[in-house]
Protein backbone atom coordinates (compact mmCIF):
# COMPACT_ATOMS: atom_id res chain seq x y z
CA UNK A 1 0.00 0.00 0.00
CA UNK A 2 1.41 3.59 -0.96
CA UNK A 3 1.01 5.89 2.01
CA UNK A 4 -0.37 8.95 1.38
CA UNK A 5 1.28 12.31 1.49
CA UNK A 6 -0.15 15.49 1.82
CA UNK A 7 1.73 18.48 0.71
CA UNK A 8 1.39 22.79 1.33
CA UNK A 9 2.23 24.87 -1.33
CA UNK A 10 2.71 28.51 0.04
CA UNK A 11 3.81 29.91 -2.76
CA UNK A 12 4.93 33.42 -2.39
CA UNK A 13 2.69 34.51 0.36
CA UNK A 14 2.89 35.70 3.79
CA UNK A 15 5.83 36.98 5.99
CA UNK A 16 8.33 35.26 8.04
CA UNK A 17 6.44 35.70 11.03
CA UNK A 18 3.34 34.03 9.34
CA UNK A 19 5.70 31.27 8.53
CA UNK A 20 6.76 30.61 11.68
CA UNK A 21 3.43 30.61 13.42
CA UNK A 22 1.87 28.53 10.62
CA UNK A 23 4.32 25.72 10.86
CA UNK A 24 3.75 26.15 14.33
CA UNK A 25 0.08 25.62 14.64
CA UNK A 26 0.85 23.13 12.16
CA UNK A 27 3.51 20.88 14.34
CA UNK A 28 1.33 21.58 17.59
CA UNK A 29 -1.89 20.39 15.59
CA UNK A 30 -1.15 17.68 13.72
CA UNK A 31 -0.81 15.09 16.04
CA UNK A 32 0.31 11.30 15.12
CA UNK A 33 -0.67 10.75 11.57
CA UNK A 34 -0.08 7.62 9.17
CA UNK A 35 -0.01 10.32 6.32
CA UNK A 36 3.16 11.90 5.57
CA UNK A 37 3.03 15.48 5.59
CA UNK A 38 5.02 18.88 3.80
CA UNK A 39 5.19 22.39 3.11
CA UNK A 40 6.75 24.02 0.71
CA UNK A 41 7.61 27.39 1.50
CA UNK A 42 9.69 30.15 0.11
CA UNK A 43 13.50 29.87 -0.64
CA UNK A 44 14.39 32.40 1.99
CA UNK A 45 12.48 30.86 4.66
CA UNK A 46 12.95 27.67 4.58
CA UNK A 47 16.09 27.62 7.23
CA UNK A 48 13.56 29.16 9.76
CA UNK A 49 10.88 26.86 8.83
CA UNK A 50 13.30 24.01 9.29
CA UNK A 51 13.69 24.92 13.00
CA UNK A 52 10.22 25.36 13.65
CA UNK A 53 9.60 22.19 12.73
CA UNK A 54 12.82 20.09 14.06
CA UNK A 55 10.54 18.06 16.23
CA UNK A 56 7.56 17.14 14.18
CA UNK A 57 7.28 15.04 11.57
CA UNK A 58 5.90 17.47 8.91
CA UNK A 59 8.63 17.44 6.25
CA UNK A 60 9.99 20.77 4.45
CA UNK A 61 10.07 21.29 0.65
CA UNK A 62 11.37 23.84 -1.87
CA UNK A 63 9.11 25.38 -4.74
CA UNK A 64 11.64 25.14 -7.42
CA UNK A 65 15.50 23.81 -7.63
CA UNK A 66 17.99 25.39 -10.53
CA UNK A 67 18.37 23.26 -13.29
CA UNK A 68 22.46 23.41 -12.70
CA UNK A 69 24.57 22.44 -10.34
CA UNK A 70 26.52 25.57 -9.36
CA UNK A 71 27.93 28.52 -10.63
CA UNK A 72 27.39 31.44 -12.40
CA UNK A 73 23.83 31.43 -12.22
CA UNK A 74 22.39 34.96 -10.43
CA UNK A 75 18.79 34.35 -8.69
CA UNK A 76 18.92 30.78 -8.47
CA UNK A 77 19.43 27.50 -6.14
CA UNK A 78 21.02 24.34 -6.35
CA UNK A 79 19.55 20.93 -5.17
CA UNK A 80 22.50 21.13 -2.92
CA UNK A 81 21.96 24.23 -1.24
CA UNK A 82 18.31 22.62 -0.57
CA UNK A 83 19.57 19.38 1.13
CA UNK A 84 21.63 21.68 3.24
CA UNK A 85 19.14 23.69 4.57
CA UNK A 86 16.74 20.29 5.04
CA UNK A 87 14.73 20.10 1.83
CA UNK A 88 13.48 16.77 1.71
CA UNK A 89 11.08 18.15 -1.78
CA UNK A 90 11.36 20.39 -4.29
CA UNK A 91 8.60 20.46 -6.98
CA UNK A 92 9.59 20.87 -10.38
CA UNK A 93 7.14 22.51 -13.40
CA UNK A 94 4.75 23.80 -11.43
CA UNK A 95 2.12 25.28 -13.78
CA UNK A 96 3.02 29.19 -12.59
CA UNK A 97 7.21 28.32 -13.37
CA UNK A 98 6.02 27.06 -16.75
CA UNK A 99 3.01 29.20 -17.69
CA UNK A 100 5.00 32.44 -15.90
CA UNK A 101 9.20 31.84 -16.16
CA UNK A 102 9.79 29.78 -19.08
CA UNK A 103 10.29 26.41 -17.46
CA UNK A 104 10.04 24.03 -20.44
CA UNK A 105 9.81 19.91 -20.06
CA UNK A 106 13.34 19.75 -21.03
CA UNK A 107 14.22 22.53 -18.56
CA UNK A 108 12.13 20.10 -15.81
CA UNK A 109 13.28 17.33 -16.46
CA UNK A 110 16.82 18.56 -15.86
CA UNK A 111 15.79 20.62 -12.10
CA UNK A 112 14.48 17.00 -11.66
CA UNK A 113 17.69 15.31 -12.32
CA UNK A 114 19.29 18.37 -10.13
CA UNK A 115 17.41 16.94 -7.44
CA UNK A 116 17.69 13.59 -7.12
CA UNK A 117 21.39 13.72 -7.60
CA UNK A 118 21.48 15.23 -4.42
CA UNK A 119 19.06 13.51 -2.29
CA UNK A 120 16.19 16.02 -3.11
CA UNK A 121 13.01 14.05 -3.36
CA UNK A 122 11.82 15.64 -6.72
CA UNK A 123 7.98 16.27 -7.17
CA UNK A 124 7.02 16.74 -10.73
CA UNK A 125 4.13 18.72 -11.45
CA UNK A 126 2.42 17.95 -14.39
CA UNK A 127 -1.37 19.17 -15.59
CA UNK A 128 -3.28 20.33 -18.92
CA UNK A 129 -4.45 24.01 -19.63
CA UNK A 130 -8.51 24.29 -20.09
CA UNK A 131 -7.89 24.82 -23.27
CA UNK A 132 -6.21 21.79 -23.80
CA UNK A 133 -8.09 19.86 -21.95
CA UNK A 134 -11.49 21.43 -24.06
CA UNK A 135 -9.47 20.47 -27.16
CA UNK A 136 -9.45 16.98 -26.02
CA UNK A 137 -5.34 16.92 -25.44
CA UNK A 138 -5.24 16.01 -21.59
CA UNK A 139 -3.25 13.00 -21.72
CA UNK A 140 -0.80 14.11 -24.36
CA UNK A 141 0.26 17.37 -22.74
CA UNK A 142 0.82 14.44 -19.79
CA UNK A 143 2.36 12.61 -21.83
CA UNK A 144 5.10 15.16 -23.03
CA UNK A 145 5.59 16.74 -19.59
CA UNK A 146 6.23 13.09 -18.48
CA UNK A 147 8.24 11.46 -21.43
CA UNK A 148 10.57 14.57 -21.04
CA UNK A 149 11.50 13.85 -18.02
CA UNK A 150 11.55 9.68 -18.25
CA UNK A 151 14.01 10.07 -20.82
CA UNK A 152 16.12 11.91 -18.92
CA UNK A 153 16.57 10.66 -15.74
CA UNK A 154 14.77 6.57 -16.35
CA UNK A 155 12.15 5.40 -14.97
CA UNK A 156 14.00 3.89 -12.20
CA UNK A 157 14.68 7.56 -10.78
CA UNK A 158 10.52 7.21 -10.10
CA UNK A 159 11.43 5.01 -7.38
CA UNK A 160 12.38 7.95 -5.39
CA UNK A 161 9.97 11.09 -6.89
CA UNK A 162 6.66 11.57 -6.71
CA UNK A 163 4.12 13.05 -9.31
CA UNK A 164 1.45 16.01 -8.88
CA UNK A 165 -1.19 15.99 -11.61
CA UNK A 166 -2.39 19.57 -11.16
CA UNK A 167 -5.32 20.62 -13.87
CA UNK A 168 -3.87 24.40 -14.65
CA UNK A 169 -7.91 25.21 -14.63
CA UNK A 170 -7.96 24.18 -11.53
CA UNK A 171 -5.28 25.94 -9.91
CA UNK A 172 -6.21 29.00 -7.41
CA UNK A 173 -9.78 29.34 -9.49
CA UNK A 174 -12.20 27.11 -6.97
CA UNK A 175 -12.71 25.00 -9.67
CA UNK A 176 -11.54 21.53 -8.35
CA UNK A 177 -11.98 18.79 -10.93
CA UNK A 178 -14.46 16.28 -10.05
CA UNK A 179 -13.11 12.80 -8.01
CA UNK A 180 -13.87 10.94 -11.09
CA UNK A 181 -12.23 13.37 -13.72
CA UNK A 182 -8.87 13.51 -11.42
CA UNK A 183 -9.26 9.90 -10.87
CA UNK A 184 -9.14 8.96 -14.87
CA UNK A 185 -5.84 11.22 -15.24
CA UNK A 186 -4.56 9.17 -12.18
CA UNK A 187 -5.16 5.94 -13.44
CA UNK A 188 -3.34 7.10 -16.76
CA UNK A 189 -0.19 8.46 -15.46
CA UNK A 190 0.03 4.75 -13.17
CA UNK A 191 -0.35 3.03 -16.17
CA UNK A 192 2.00 4.99 -18.55
CA UNK A 193 4.83 4.26 -15.63
CA UNK A 194 3.77 0.88 -15.49
CA UNK A 195 4.17 0.28 -19.40
CA UNK A 196 7.98 0.76 -18.37
CA UNK A 197 8.06 -0.92 -14.77
CA UNK A 198 4.75 -2.03 -13.36
CA UNK A 199 6.32 -2.20 -9.95
CA UNK A 200 7.79 1.09 -9.41
CA UNK A 201 4.01 2.42 -10.73
CA UNK A 202 2.21 0.57 -7.79
CA UNK A 203 5.16 2.45 -5.39
CA UNK A 204 4.81 6.10 -7.02
CA UNK A 205 2.93 8.22 -5.28
CA UNK A 206 0.41 10.59 -7.15
CA UNK A 207 -0.93 13.70 -6.10
CA UNK A 208 -3.66 15.62 -6.96
CA UNK A 209 -3.53 19.80 -7.11
CA UNK A 210 -5.94 22.09 -7.75
CA UNK A 211 -8.53 23.77 -5.28
CA UNK A 212 -8.58 21.27 -3.20
CA UNK A 213 -10.22 22.01 -0.04
CA UNK A 214 -11.38 20.53 3.41
CA UNK A 215 -14.83 19.74 2.17
CA UNK A 216 -13.44 18.24 -1.21
CA UNK A 217 -10.53 16.72 0.16
CA UNK A 218 -12.14 13.05 1.43
CA UNK A 219 -13.78 12.64 -1.97
CA UNK A 220 -10.31 12.71 -3.94
CA UNK A 221 -8.31 11.10 -1.62
CA UNK A 222 -10.48 7.83 -1.64
CA UNK A 223 -10.00 7.26 -5.57
CA UNK A 224 -8.19 4.43 -5.76
CA UNK A 225 -4.87 6.53 -7.88
CA UNK A 226 -5.10 9.44 -5.78
CA UNK A 227 -2.51 9.15 -2.92
CA UNK A 228 -3.14 12.69 -1.30
CA UNK A 229 -2.70 16.72 -2.59
CA UNK A 230 -1.05 19.25 -3.40
CA UNK A 231 -2.68 21.77 -1.37
CA UNK A 232 -1.79 25.61 -2.02
CA UNK A 233 -4.34 28.35 -1.44
CA UNK A 234 -6.01 26.31 1.41
CA UNK A 235 -2.32 25.28 2.94
CA UNK A 236 -2.24 28.78 4.68
CA UNK A 237 -4.86 28.16 7.13
CA UNK A 238 -3.80 26.25 9.68
CA UNK A 239 -6.72 24.79 10.72
CA UNK A 240 -8.26 23.72 7.07
CA UNK A 241 -4.64 22.29 5.88
CA UNK A 242 -4.91 19.86 9.66
CA UNK A 243 -8.20 18.79 8.25
CA UNK A 244 -7.29 18.12 5.20
CA UNK A 245 -4.44 16.25 6.28
CA UNK A 246 -6.92 14.25 8.02
CA UNK A 247 -9.55 13.74 5.19
CA UNK A 248 -7.48 10.64 4.10
O1 LIG B 1 0.66 23.83 -5.75
C1 LIG B 1 -0.55 23.90 -5.55
C2 LIG B 1 -1.47 24.07 -6.62
O2 LIG B 1 -1.03 25.03 -7.52
C3 LIG B 1 -2.89 24.22 -6.21
O3 LIG B 1 -3.18 25.51 -5.76
O4 LIG B 1 -4.89 24.76 -4.12
O5 LIG B 1 -4.56 27.19 -4.62
O6 LIG B 1 -5.59 25.65 -6.32
P1 LIG B 1 -4.64 25.81 -5.18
Amino acid sequence: MRRSLIMGNWKMNGSREDGQKLAQALADGLGSVQQEVAVCVPFVYLSDIHSVLAASPIALGAQNVADQTSGAYTGEVSAAMLSEVGCKYALVGHSERRSFYGDTNESVAKRFCQALSKGVVPVLCVGETLEEREQDRTFQVVDEQLDAVIAAAGIEAFETAVIAYEPVWAIGTGKVATDEQAQEVHKYIRQRIADRNSVIAEKVQILYGGSVKPDNAKGLFAMPDIDGGLVGGASLDAKGFLQICHSV
